[in-house]
């Protein structure tokens, strides 16, 4: 049963770069998708933030809580970026889609940063939740940089 599960659930993953552009019936869709993908990430990095510049109160529960949504739902938005979503609302470079490498690599800079962000979060280490938060901090602002528009 185990093993059946598993099975499911590879070849759901390694389906999910095929359907992308088939799972938005148009190009509105994924752009509206990646941006509440963002905007959940971002809210949850945001509160975390405030803790670690001292805003608001030290809690490590909510601390871990926050990384815990960041880990969730981190790779949701990259779904969204799909060929003939760089028009609209929306301030995705067309960069991303005539530099796929370069965007790749950012996003799984930010992949990287969060999985230690995430292991930061489980030992409850303060310090070390405070500098993976200043890691992961660095890969958003270097893709924002490169790829979001002003
Ligand atoms: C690999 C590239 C990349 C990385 C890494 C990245 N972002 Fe973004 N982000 C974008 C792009 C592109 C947009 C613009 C999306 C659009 O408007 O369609 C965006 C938009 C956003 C938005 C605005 C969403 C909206 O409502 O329009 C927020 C908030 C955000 N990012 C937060 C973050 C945070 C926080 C991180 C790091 C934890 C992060 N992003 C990492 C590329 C990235």
């Amino acid at each position: 049963m185990k093993r059946k599960l598993l099975l499911i659930a590879a070849v759901a993953a390694a389906a999910v770069p095929m359907l992308a552009s088939a799972q938005f019936a148009k190009p509105e869709d994924a752009i509206k998708y990646r941006q509440s993908a963002l905007t959940v990430m971002g809210t949850h990095f945001s509160r975390l933030g405030a803790m670690v510049t001292g805003k608001t109160p030290w809690d490590t529960a909510t601390a871990q809580y926050n990384i815990a949504v960041v880990n969730a739902v981190h790779n949701l938005a990259f779904a969204g970026f799909v060929p003939g979503s760089d028009k609209g609302t929306t301030k995705a470079d067309p960069k991303i889609w005539s530099d796929q490498a370069g965007f790749t690599k950012a996003r799984d800079n930010l992949y990287a940063a969060v999985g230690k962000l995430n292991d930061a979060g489980k030992s409850g280490n303060e310090a070390a939740i405070k500098t993976a938060f200043g890691d992961t901090g660095k890969t958003c602002k270097g893709c924002h940089d490169d790829y979001r528009m002003k």
